[in-house]
């Protein structure tokens, strides 16, 4: 098939050169010159775990090309992918600018009846919106709605194997035409779930707003173990070992972040509010995110006595493991705290160190090397929990950091809850994590 997509982010990117390795000719539009030229020059824009093989591989094919503008013979395509951005608005509401722009170009464009494929995430209502803005189209155009699941670190994989196929389709044809195109992927999961386009476009929003609760509830415990001396890493496997709850999603942090799970909650709830059902658990959820991020500002300043003047490392800029994106990164929220409490700040992240730097303008400051971002400082905080972080050298963070011996000693603050107090304190110094007891090192010297 002939196949257009309009955004080359996470979404476009991925599943526009998967569906291209599949053997369909694929351009991927954006409407960024600068994005859409570095990877004419075959520079892959976002970090995303075997994606630039896979472009590369599919350019060099001739199945894949980008460009500002859809030209001959992509006005005579059998479908067009919405993968542009919806971020939230004043209210938390989705804002729909760009894929009402974009449905605007494909009505001027399309030359042959064709599928409107969207996959960006958005509010039930919004493919009978884009029906009526294509109406005027001069060739049959109809509206699908396909929501996308793909987990950030591990996109490529979820393309050809995901857990499951949700289209909202208008009709049996356009539903035939989906599942064809899908045909050769391995489904983890059960089946391709056909419905109508309402269903299909709240599964998204319920999907990632159920597993942002689980991450919310899970936070506020730990919180809750942090004021009474429970420990939270023997309450989620308590719960987590019961099959109707299951072990996944259970990780007390330093909240969620990232592109899809803050927006796509208070997109629900500002869904619910328009529509006049009050969603109290969406809204909830946000909340306890919100103050999951203050537990933490407050964890690490309490850790050190006071934050003006003091030097604080931060490893893991990323949102999360395996991608660069800090879109409403755990580490730009506490930087800010930081910085508007006169920290210096120091960064280290295998892949996000960038896009950290350009949000923070010559505010802080990073460091090619991890162990090099630790010295000087008076505490280091592990707010992404990369495999490389996950073994490391303690003595060696003991003697870059500043500071004394046993409750004076320099401090981790362990936000994802992945090393053993006991090798901390081991090497003199301090363990903080989330909703876990605190461990302070013997005030002997070592050795
Ligand atoms: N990132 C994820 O993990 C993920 C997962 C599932 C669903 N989603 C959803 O998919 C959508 C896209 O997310 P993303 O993370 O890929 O976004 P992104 O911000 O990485 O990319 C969006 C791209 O669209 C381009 N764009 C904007 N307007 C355009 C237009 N009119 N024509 C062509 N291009 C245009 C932008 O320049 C940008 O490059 C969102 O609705 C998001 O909620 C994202």
């Amino acid at each position: 098939m002939r196949l257009v997509f309009f955004g080359a982010g996470y979404v476009g990117l991925v599943t526009g050169t998967g569906l291209a390795d599949l053997g369909h000719d694929v351009l991927v539009v954006d409407i960024d010159a600068d994005r859409v030229a570095r990877l004419e020059q075959g520079e892959i824009p976002i970090y995303e775990p075997r994606l630039s093989d896979l472009v590369r591989r599919n350019v060099r094919g001739g199945r894949l090309s980008f460009a500002t503008k859809i030209s001959a013979p992509f006005d005579s395509a059998d479908a067009y992918f919405l993968a542009v951005g919806t971020p939230p608005g004043p209210d938390g509401a989705a804002d729909l600018t760009a894929v009402m722009r974009a449905s605007d170009t494909i009505a001027q464009t399309a030359k042959q009846k064709a599928l409107v494929v969207v996959k960006s995430t958005v509010p039930v209502g919004t493919c009978d919106k884009v029906q009526a803005r294509v109406a005027g189209a001069k060739v049959p155009l109809e509206v699908v709605s396909n929501p996308e699941f793909l987990k950030e670190g591990d996109a490529v994989n979820d393309f050809f194997k995901p857990d499951r196929i949700v289209l909202g389709v208008p009709s049996e044809e356009a539903g035939e035409k989906l599942r064809e195109l899908y045909a050769p992927l391995q489904l983890r999961g059960e089946r391709i779930v056909l419905t109508d386009r309402r269903s299909a476009e709240l599964v998204k929003y319920a999907s990632n707003a159920m597993l942002a609760m689980r991450v919310s509830f899970m936070n506020e415990l730990a919180r809750l173990c942090d004021a009474t001396g429970a420990d939270i890493h023997a309450v989620r496997l308590g719960v987590g070992s019961d099959t109707r709850i299951g072990k996944r999603y259970l990780y007390a942090g330093p909240g969620y972040g990232g592109s899809c799970f803050p927006k796509d909650v208070q997109a629900l709830a500002a869904l619910g509010r328009e529509s006049g059902v009050r969603l109290t658990l969406a809204e909830a959820t946000h909340a306890a995110n919100e103050e999951q991020a203050k537990f933490l500002c407050q964890l690490v300043e309490r850790a050190i006595g006071g934050l003006a003047g003091k030097q604080i490392t931060l490893w893991g800029l990323a949102f999360k493991p395996e991608t660069d994106d800090i879109r409403e990164s755990p580490a730009v929220k506490l930087t800010k705290h930081l910085l508007e409490a006169g920290a210096k700040v120091v960064g280290h992240d295998p892949e996000a160190a960038a896009n950290y730097v350009k949000a923070f303008e010559g505010r802080v400051s990073v460091r090619e090397r991890d162990y090099d971002a630790v010295e000087g400082s008076h505490a280091l905080v592990l707010l992404t929990e990369w495999r490389s972080y996950r073994a490391p050298n303690f003595d060696e963070i003991r003697k870059r950091l500043v500071g004394g011996e046993g409750k004076d000693a320099p401090v981790l603050v362990d936000a994802r809850n992945v090393w053993r107090p006991q090798d901390v304190t081991k090497a003199g110094l301090r363990y903080r994590g989330v909703g876990v007891p605190t461990t302070t090192p013997d005030a002997a010297p070592r050795g």
